[in-house]
């Protein structure tokens, strides 16, 4: 009896088949475009309950995390759990915030910190809080200012000049940040109204072997075993308006929070993700993604593998260094697996041949149907990314030269020299001015000279390994003359001589400048050596650059009139540009290669299996460990007894989202999404139905690790959670074995 009620739900499920998963989409259309299907799966909240820009609704807990006083995009998502101000983001999230409030003696990454009570709770540096007021359509304001006769240069200053107008109107003196972006390549835009609090405080955050357990070699996996969460708190005046940090404000009585439920998940459950994911690029063309793939992203790849090699040297056995180039090391390191990750799965998914057959089927469509307009793009995108493939490596490695440690600074004073040498009295008085007004210690702040030094000396390595003997640069000429070819000599000699390399030797300059001196400077000849190679080839860059993007919105324009016309019942979402969107779909598992099948949840079990005491990535706290030992999980179980750590879901999400919150049907949140899955890589360019998930933070091990480890009741006391009443046994199941 038990089966023929699974085969009865299995043909209910058939019925009610909907679209799902893929696409990031506008608040202000998910009534017309997803409510239906969302409904269907299993969303049993209203469309106003959703988003309203009249009433509260669940757009009010959502929060985009920025580090400016005026965002224009945020690095990640948090959403509001209390009813005062209590804000969850994930624990890489607020890496960069917990790092700065650290020190060696106080070091919360590495331990953890809790605040008993609001006193002691701590302001984050450069993190702020933005709700969305309100979005709208302003495209027929914006674009109503392109006129035929513009060339493309044109056209975009004057769309910039019009949206800075429009959102100068519309901050009402101050009071809100609106934001106007263009949507599908530029053929749409709209402007959203936030309004931005300052005043964010770090609350909770458990040690750094929970909140990163599994490191950079569980990073962008499953199964992931990471208590990915991290608890600030948002502070208003006592009026409930943004305010900067003053010990007079309060907590942000917010409109709407976030119940979290006890409920957990099971395969099929619907789930939506609200959040800022960050960019996708959906739409690029084939071109684009075989540039990518064969030249951009093996630069970078090679540029930050090198960085990070000198980085774990040092981080691995110098606490003091660890901190100090804690989150800076995570950046890289993220990125740095992304674009392996993209190559290997662009390629092993066949993206860019996929690519290939709608821009065949659009070709036929343009000409069947004399679609001028739009016959160009591809080719002319096909042009540009060939001259890009040609000069990318000529501007990306002698960049990332230019900038090293005393390469850098010396670019700093490039005007005051190049004055001197002109003889333009004026011109070198105004730029020795702007030097010292410069605040020289901040250039050194969260830096070791060791550790800058051998990153200084490995950028010119890379360099060098990268180009052809014919190629290098005069500086290469010094090396070899006066170094013998030997770059860690020429590092010494630059970190022991050059002005640029010190605080104190800056000061000193700056204090009593004798310009001709600079132009001698070894690191200063560096700087420009490098700075030769770029502007050679800026030209060619900057003019596939604009060749891409003008093409780019062409392309899409016909695109989206392509698909209008041969399917017209495919709704298209745009890429995403660090604008609110709603993810949807459900619980669910994944195959991620012949007969390997990968579970939906993952348990603490795999934290004992995993834990390696003393490793840098798979230690784990003793109190961690002995709980999970004594399965002592409080009201945090699951039915049998297990601890759910991690779980994954269909929804389409990107960088960006990181912290978004992952809600059931009732709007109740049941984890926090923070991670895509390797075998997905190149999902931000083609969604990959078959594997592609989002992995979650179980809200559940959030609690338990509040609760039953960390011992922050104040907080389970202050959080909203509910459990369902037990369901009545339902009579089918009853009747027969
Ligand atoms: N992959 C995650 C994201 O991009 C970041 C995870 C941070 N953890 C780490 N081990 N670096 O959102």
């Amino acid at each position: 009896m038990k089966k023929l009620f699974v085969f009865a739900l299995a043909i209910l499920a058939m019925v009610g088949r909907v679209r799902a998963d893929e696409g990031m989409w506008l608040p202000m259309f998910v009534e017309r475009l997803n409510y239906v299907d969302m409904q269907k799966m299993g969303l049993q909240l209203t469309p106003e309950e959703l988003y309203s820009i009249n009433h509260n609704s669940l757009k009010d807990a959502i929060v985009g995390l920025g580090s400016e006083a005026k965002p224009r995009g945020f690095f990640c998502t948090g959403e509001i759990v209390s009813e005062k101000g209590l804000l969850f983001t994930n624990h890489h999230c607020g890496y960069s915030a917990i790092q700065k409030l650290s020190s060696v003696e106080h070091d919360y990454l590495k331990d953890g910190f809790w605040a008993k009570n609001f006193s002691e709770e701590l302001p984050a540096p450069e993190m702020t809080a933005s709700f969305l007021i309100r979005m709208e359509d302003v495209t027929n304001e914006v674009l109503g200012v392109v006129t035929s006769d513009m060339d493309w240069t044109a056209r975009n200053k004057a769309i910039s000049t019009k949206i800075k107008d429009l959102e100068k109107a519309a901050s009402e003196d101050g009071k809100y940040n609106p934001v106007i972006k263009g949507f599908f390549e530029g053929n749409e835009y709209y402007m959203f109204v936030y309004q931005v609090f300052p005043d964010v405080r770090l609350v909770g955050v458990a040690n750094s072997s929970i909140g990163k357990f599994g490191g950079d070699t569980d990073n962008w996996m499953w199964p992931r075993h990471t208590g990915d969460f991290s608890i600030f708190r948002v502070y208003a005046d006592k009026d409930g308006n943004p305010a900067e940090y003053s010990a007079d404000n309060v907590p942000l009585t917010p409109k709407h929070h976030l119940p979290i439920s006890l409920d957990g998940v099971k395969e099929g459950d619907f789930t939506m993700i609200w959040g800022f994911p960050g960019s996708t690029e959906r739409y690029m063309s084939s071109y684009g993604i075989d540039y990518n793939v064969d030249t951009f992203y093996p630069i970078i790849i090679d540029i930050f593998g090198k960085e990070l090699e000198v980085m774990d040297e040092f981080m691995q056995k110098d606490d003091a260094i660890n901190l100090m180039y804690a989150d800076n090391h995570a950046g890289l390191a993220n990125t740095w697996k992304n674009f392996i990750g993209q190559c290997q799965m662009l390629r092993k998914n066949k993206v860019s041949e996929a690519k290939v057959g709608l821009e065949n089927n659009f070709m036929l469509w343009v000409n069947r149907n004399n679609k001028e307009e739009y016959k160009e793009a591809l080719p002319n995108l096909k042009e540009a990314y060939k001259s890009l493939g040609e000069v990318a490596k000529y501007i990306y490695y002698p960049n990332f030269v230019a900038q090293a440690g005393p390469a850098g600074v010396a670019s700093m004073f490039s005007t005051y020299y190049d004055a001197y040498v002109s003889k333009d009295k004026e011109g070198q008085e105004a730029a020795l001015m702007m030097l010292q007004a410069m605040d020289v210690d901040e250039l050194f702040a969260e830096t070791d000279q060791r550790v800058e030094k051998k990153l200084f000396a490995e950028m010119l390595k890379t360099f060098k390994a990268a180009f052809k003997a014919e190629e290098l640069p005069e500086i290469y000429n010094i090396i070899d003359k006066k170094f013998k070819g030997d770059i860690d000599a020429f590092a010494d000699n630059v970190y022991e001589k050059s002005i640029f390399a010190t605080p104190e030797s800056i000061k000193a300059f700056i204090a009593n400048p004798k310009p001709k001196m600079i132009g001698k400077d070894y690191a200063y000849i560096m700087n420009t050596s490098m700075m030769e190679v770029i502007i050679s080839h800026v030209p060619a860059y900057r003019q596939a650059m604009q060749t891409v993007s003008q093409n780019d919105h062409v392309f899409v324009k016909g695109l989206r009139e392509y698909y209008a016309d041969t399917q017209p019942e495919k709704s298209l979402y745009p890429d995403a540009n660090s604008t609110m969107r709603m993810s949807y779909g459900s619980v669910k598992d994944y195959m991620p290669a012949d007969a390997v099948h990968y579970d939906y949840v993952c348990t603490a079990q795999g934290i004992l299996e995993k834990y390696v005491p003393g490793d840098y990535e798979f230690d784990a706290p003793k109190g961690l460990i002995d709980l999970i030992e004594k399965k002592d999980f409080g009201a945090y179980a699951d039915e049998n007894g297990d601890l759910i750590v991690c779980f994954l879901s269909t929804n389409d999400i990107t960088g960006g989202n990181s912290g978004s919150p992952i809600m059931n049907g009732k709007g109740e949140l049941i984890g926090l999404a923070f991670d895509g899955n390797w075998e997905a890589m190149s999902g931000d360019v083609n969604f990959e139905p078959r594997l592609q998930r989002t992995i979650n933070v179980d809200a559940r091990y959030v609690l338990f690790i509040i609760d039953k480890y960390a011992g922050a009741t104040n907080l389970i006391d202050e959080l909203d959670i509910r459990k369902s009443e037990p369901q009545p046994i339902r009579e089918e199941e009853e009747v027969v074995e």
